[in-house]
């Protein structure tokens, strides 16, 4: 008997000394923490833990040694690896052991962990970054592949990050769409097996999907409970997370480039930066965890995420290509007279020899079109400047049609297979960026036609097709698999030089719509287009799903013309302003077929949005009442220091009797603040249930606890209310 125990004793102490030698690397923000376990026996590094911070460094002994951390190819194949190497002597399996760590505060104040690992055999190197923001709670992390050969390697695989879970029960949500029909949010568990989602179109790669994901993990996180992840790959291309569930119910999530046909050919001492993929966890739900990623963007990663963000006028709507010089200073005028900043001139202001009169031609040639504008761009310009405002201008600098002059002396810098007919999308080709020269030639577009017209105050840039036939004359036959990164790394080229020239423009990305939404591309862009879809009740849902992962300042909104052109919907106008300012406010319609009301109660509206947008823009988000779920919808935004918050609430379906009586119950106030509550955006002469509350005020205990209510009972019905400390 004493002999058994003391075996017993024995082998515990074994244990423990072992457990003992293994080192833990702790990579951590204020609420979260991941840990890695370097383990002592055979040096391999696991990911032990990731969850809510742990205090006492005694507790990490207890944890279970987790998953490998950046699990290899070809040596023990349960599970999807997160990295395959085809090495120069044919074998496929890497073995990654711990080299060194180290951890320190990088430029911009994160806490920068950097692990290196090699393969003994083979002298791959994977070098995994961290850098964790404390008071945001984001994490944001890449690789380096290091191909430690004197001979080229081949990647199969090279994942951005590899990360484990252990709740048990996970629901995914995602995003799903089309053109004009973007950002559906649908929700379901994540059982065994895996579930990929993943794009192939390349250049406007998130058409059906955009990079990111709501991880909901143990139950399923409402907005103000449960744990949930936000994830986002930054990288404005094809992209691929995997999430597969064990046997044990464990969760791997593995996220990055897309590996489909994207074999890459790894030179003797070259190294692989895989894109940056950005997380936050929060364990309040899905309103915090969004906070979190806005906060953590305004501050680190949007183009002048602290400034604020210009109103504009486009045309696209109100002419489509059908425009001339007198039209145009009409709608500048008018712009101006209304209250907007800026005046945007999209589609059809260029090409000669092709005009650009539709979509079929002038694509490629960014010379002015001197029939309709017959003193060329300065002179608008200049009429945007005596109307007093600023002046914006479109342009789609990666594309070509056949129809013009560009492609008649370049057939050989458009992507298509060789022995395949071209293949058109909206009678268009793709620029191959790979080429250094076509890199250059759309550097110099942008450039030109701003060092041209040195008044040019912003650029919405577009991109309206994905890669089909993807071959590249400019790549060798061995490398045609580089495509689709080479593609990128010369987008992001020419991003960079754009900025260095001209840091002062405002740029918006656009991608026939939300074709191209991320965070690498938001670092030389100051806000996206999300949707060519302009009718304010579908706005809601696009709106609802992108700022789960995106700021208010970053989505432009445009009020356009009723019936909608997109879906014929008829909406009234303060319901298409109420949803546009909840956002970035914009228009998109022609003035001249507003009656004089409608001109006036536009100039009232944009009046108040000034008013007020500093809170949309800069403020923190609480989604009250989702539409996906609710015939009224409503949010809200509350300023830094909590003196100030605007609700917006929208009626998606009439009611008939007793009307809608949903309660609001406020989120984000101070409880012992008193505010004073006034609604803005008012129809005039109009008398609405909320007049009862006007003017009034109460404690933000009492609005968040009884809540703010009103009824509303007609389909389209908008209220903004201000809500001001005293
Ligand atoms: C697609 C964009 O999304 C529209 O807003 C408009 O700019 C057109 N392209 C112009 O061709």
């Amino acid at each position: 008997m004493k002999i058994k125990r003391l075996a017993i004793l024995f082998c515990l102490l074994a244990t423990a000394s072992a457990i003992m030698a293994d080192e833990f690397i702790r990579i951590n923000t204020n609420n979260i923490e991941m840990i890695l376990r370097v383990k002592s026996d055979n040096g391999r590094v696991f990911q032990s833990y990731l969850g809510k911070r742990l205090k006492f460094e005694s507790d990490l002994l207890h944890l279970p040694q987790g998953g490998e951390v950046y699990l290899t190819h070809g040596m023990e194949d349960y599970f999807e690896p997160a990295i395959d190497v085809r090495h120069a002597d044919g074998n496929a399996s890497t073995l990654l052991t711990y080299v060194e760590h180290k951890q320190e505060t990088a430029a911009d104040g994160s806490q920068h962990t950097v692990i290196t690992l090699q393969d003994k055999v083979y002298g791959t190197q994977v070098r995994l970054h961290f850098f964790a923001y404390a008071d945001e709670d984001v994490i944001k992390t890449h690789t380096e592949i290091v191909n430690g050969e004197k001979k080229p390697v081949m990647l199969e695989k090279y994942a951005s990050s590899m990360l484990h879970l252990t709740g048990g029960k996970y629901w995914l949500t995602e995003f799903s769409g089309n053109w004009a029909d973007e950002g559906h949010m649908s929700t379901a568990p994540l059982n065994f097996g895996k579930k990929v989602l993943d794009t192939k179109l390349g250049t406007r790669a998130n058409l059906f999907t955009p990079p990111m994901f709501i991880l909901s993990v143990g139950e399923q996180a409402t907005e103000d409970h449960g744990q949930v992840m936000l994830g986002q790959l930054g990288w404005t291309g094809n992209f691929r997370f995997t999430f597969e569930v064990d046997e044990s119910d464990n969760l791997r999530l593995i996220s990055g480039i897309n590996p489909y046909f994207s074999s890459y050919e790894l030179g003797a001492k070259e190294t692989f930066t895989t894109p940056e993929f950005f997380f936050t966890m929060s364990y309040e739900g899905l309103s915090r965890a969004s906070r979190n990623l806005h906060n953590w963007a305004r501050k680190y990663q949007l183009k002048d995420g602290q400034k604020g963000r210009l109103t504009l006028l486009n045309n696209w709507e109100a002419t489509y290509f059908d425009f001339n010089e007198g039209i145009l200073s009409t709608i500048i005028k008018d712009a101006s007279e209304m209250g907007f900043e800026l005046f945007l001139l999209d589609d059809g202001w260029f090409g000669e020899k092709y005009p650009r009169n539709n979509d079929d031609a002038g694509l490629g040639d960014w010379m002015v079109n001197s029939k309709k504008l017959p003193n060329g761009i300065g002179y608008l310009v200049e009429e945007a400047t005596r109307n007093g405002i600023k002046f914006g201008i479109w342009l789609e600098p990666e594309m070509v049609n056949p129809r013009s002059e560009l492609y008649e002396k370049h057939p050989d810098w458009v992507i298509t297979q060789p022995n395949r007919e071209i293949d058109l999308s909206r009678n268009q080709l793709i620029l191959d960026l790979c080429n250094p020269k076509v890199q250059d030639y759309v550097f110099s577009v942008v450039d030109n036609t701003l060092k041209e017209n040195p008044g040019i105050a912003y650029v919405k840039w577009d991109c309206n097709r994905f890669v089909t036939n993807s071959g590249s004359y400019y790549l060798s036959a061995d490398k045609q698999s580089h495509l689709w990164i080479e593609y990128v790394r010369g987008l992001y080229r020419v991003f960079e030089r754009v900025r260095a020239n001209h840091p002062e423009v405002s740029i918006m990305l656009c991608s026939g719509g939300g074709g191209r939404i991320d965070y690498a591309s938001l670092r030389y862009f100051d806000e996206f287009w999300i949707s060519d879809n302009t009718d304010a009740f579908n706005r809601i849902f696009i709106q609802w799903g992108t700022t789960h992962f995106f700021p208010a300042m970053a989505l432009a909104s445009h009020v356009s013309a009723s019936p909608c052109h997109q879906t014929g919907r008829v909406t009234p106008l303060k319901f298409r302003f109420d949803v546009a300012m909840s956002a970035k406010l914009g228009m998109d319609l022609q003035p001249m077929n507003m009656t004089e009301e409608e001109k006036s109660f536009s100039k009232k509206a944009i009046e108040e949005y000034y008013t007020f947008r500093e809170i949309v823009q800069h403020g923190d988000l609480y989604r009250l009442l989702s539409p996906y779920t609710n015939p009224r919808t409503a949010m809200m935004y509350v300023s830094e220091d909590k003196q100030d918050a605007v609700v917006f609430t929208y009626l998606l379906e009439k009611v008939i009797n007793g009307g809608n009586n949903q309660v609001l119950y406020l989120k984000g106030l101070d409880p012992n603040k008193t505010y004073r509550l006034n609604e803005l955006n008012k129809e005039p002469n109009k008398w609405t249930w909320f007049y009862e509350l006007e003017g009034k005020s109460y404690t933000g205990e009492y609005l968040m606890k009884y809540g703010l209510r009103f009824p509303m009972y007609n389909q389209f019905e908008s209220k903004i209310i201000r809500l001001t400390a005293e």
